[in-house]
């Protein structure tokens, strides 16, 4: 029988591109930037397998242009890329990886704080650029971390385990803003739930896990920021259209916060021009927080295995719409 064919959008880890291969007849995308929204047309038309990365826009249009496809596979915990309702209703089953990347994205919106807190980038370029030239007493103070409080924005998984970060190795004070409460988070670290405007007035850092929807877009604002302490530093390693970007630009340089340190912008890469990059307390990294080693290799595991289950009509392993059931999925060929 033959092998079912699949559009693989990059070179992941082959830790899951093997089995892709070993599975199914894979056409892997060989450049480093992502294929063009046409090429992408182009290339699923005749899959019945899609693995994807959160640069490719998958909506409606392009699975009317995929009438065979019947999963997709996204190499990412986030699938905002995808218009799931549009998925489900075609009958395509959507996966995603969550869980294994968990502690690498705590641990980069910590390394982002401790940095935008303590000046770290803005101090090291300093260095670099030979104007360190003798210790200064006043020079570089930043804000301390011990004892103070960490505003969590989504208490998931990532935004436990960077609260767990902030509470158990520096003895911060957590509060929270969810749509649910997490009795582990409030159980284990003695985390409060406030309301958005008591976190951001009370927290000296705030960290961004929320989910992009049409509610959390643009939830960052002038106002937003208008609200911390002229103290906060503020961080997101979650999706870059939360923030009005030119709205944080403003905050930070006109003194109204202290610092950010940001994993995401919107777009990525930042446009030309973006007031953000180059601001002197402002990091920004090119969205890396789930790179390393065990984590990527884990995400392409899952991703195989999504994409595999899908093509075979089980159940994924992690599944964003298992509302796609059996009966309206696609008819699997494998
Ligand atoms: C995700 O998985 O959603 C991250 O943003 C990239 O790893």
């Amino acid at each position: 029988m033959s092998r079912p064919r699949v559009f693989v959008t990059r070179v992941i880890p082959a830790a899951g591109l093997d089995r892709v291969r070993e599975h199914c007849d894979a056409d892997v995308w060989t450049e480093p930037l992502p294929p063009t929204a046409d090429a992408l047309r182009r290339k699923v038309a005749e899959c019945e397998g899609l693995l994807s990365l959160l640069t490719e826009r998958i909506d409606g249009a392009l699975l009317d242009a995929a009438p065979r496809l019947r999963v997709i596979s996204n190499y990412a915990v986030g699938f905002n890329n995808i218009d799931v309702p549009a998925a489900t209703e075609r009958g395509i089953a959507v996966g995603n990886t969550p869980g294994v990347l968990t502690d690498a994205t705590a641990d980069m919106a910590f390394a982002l704080l401790i940095a935008a807190a303590r000046r770290i980038v803005e101090s090291e370029k300093y260095a670099v650029a030979g104007r360190w030239k003798t210790w200064e007493p006043l020079g570089h103070i930043g804000q301390d971390l011990a004892g103070r409080t960490v505003g969590i924005v989504g208490m998931g998984r990532i935004g436990y385990a960077m609260a767990r970060r902030c509470n158990g190795g520096w003895g911060m004070r957590v509060l929270y803003h969810d749509q649910r409460a997490s009795e582990q988070a409030e159980r284990e670290l003695g985390a409060a739930r406030v309301s958005l405007d008591r976190l951001l007035a009370d927290s000296d850092f705030i960290s961004v896990h929320a989910d992009l929807n049409d509610s959390t877009r643009g939830m960052f604002n002038a106002s937003a920021f208008a609200k911390m302490k002229p103290t906060a530093v503020f961080v997101n390693t979650a999706r870059g259209p939360l923030v009005v970007e030119a709205d944080l630009a403003a905050a930070l340089q006109s003194g109204t916060i202290f610092a950010a340190g940001l994993d995401v912008t919107d777009p990525e890469p930042p446009a030309a021009g973006n007031p953000l990059v180059g601001l002197r307390n402002c990091i920004v990294a090119p969205h890396i927080a789930s790179a390393t080693v065990s984590s990527r290799n884990a995400m392409a595991e899952i991703a195989a295995d999504n994409l595999i289950a899908g093509l075979r009509g089980e159940p994924l392993r992690a599944w964003v719409n298992p509302e796609v059931s059996a009966h309206r999925r696609r008819a699997a060929s494998v």
